[in-house]
């Protein structure tokens, strides 16, 4: 089992204006003023957030992330942000093929492939986001259709730069449902079997493995208790910085 520090991330999608620094000052507090988190704490607010974020969370070592980034360094693609755009903004880390990316724009593993390329070569550590929708698990596909999204959305430059893996069944996204504590376990030691076919023990056990999907303060003990949940990516509770500490004291 791998022994790898916790991190815990937050999402906050799109959502977010000026006065949610607010929460991200008083998660700085509780941070702060707490027993320290044993967990490594990110927080990916919008872009518009993202430098005052980065600098705001400093002190308190709150690491800011981007949600998405350009496969090309630069050029001609309108509304998109690059890598290193977030890099320069005081981002270490990116969410690269979250669902929500994938279904809305239409991301294809080759696709969010580039994307954790691109994050490498620009500095950054991506957390790529794989899981299955609700009828592949209910057609006892899950397993086969996540192991085929870390093959194809993982590059190989992963070998040797920082990856994370987020492991977000579709249907728990934002419903109030999770898998069970065994699916949970079975998914992220089959994900764990993936990476230690792939890249050798040593690398393939140091890849953390988050677990997103109404990750909640009521249940954050239990599914951050497994053995291979190695942190959470955690959407609408990580908005509140009192429920989102309770999710990272949880580990
Ligand atoms: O990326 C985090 C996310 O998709 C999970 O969202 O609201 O179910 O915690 P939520």
């Amino acid at each position: 089992m791998s022994t790898v520090s916790p991190l815990i991330a937050g999402n906050w999608k799109m959502n977010g204006l000026t006065h949610s620094l607010d929460e991200l000052s008083e998660l700085a507090r509780l941070l702060t003023t707490g027993e320290s988190p044993r967990a490594l704490v990110v927080v990916c607010p919008p872009a518009t957030l993202l430098a005052a974020v980065a600098a705001q969370g400093a002190s308190s070592g709150i690491i800011a992330g981007g949600q998405d980034c350009h496969r090309e360094p630069h050029g001609a693609h309108t509304g998109d942000i690059s890598a290193s755009m977030l890099a320069d903004a005081g981002a270490q880390y990116v969410i690269v093929g979250h669902s929500e990316r994938r279904t809305n724009h239409g991301e294809t593993d080759q696709i969010v492939c580039a994307k954790a390329e691109a994050a490498i070569g620009a500095g950054l550590k991506p957390i790529i986001c794989v899981g299955e929708t609700e009828a592949q698990r209910d057609a006892a596909e899950a397993e086969s259709v996540v192991s085929a999204q870390l093959a194809a959305s993982i590059p190989d430059a992963a070998e040797h730069h920082e990856v994370v893996v987020a492991y977000e069944p579709v249907w728990a996204i934002g419903t109030g449902r999770t898998p069970t504590l065994d699916e949970i376990d079975e998914m992220h030691n089959a994900i764990r079997a993936r990476l230690v076919d792939r890249f050798g023990l040593s690398k393939g056990e140091s890849i953390r493995i988050l677990y997103g999907g109404s990750l909640k303060p009521q249940n954050a003990r239990e599914i951050l208790g497994i053995g291979n949940v190695n942190g959470g990516l955690v959407g609408g509770a990580s908005l509140l910085a009192k429920d989102f500490y309770t999710i990272i004291s949880a580990v």
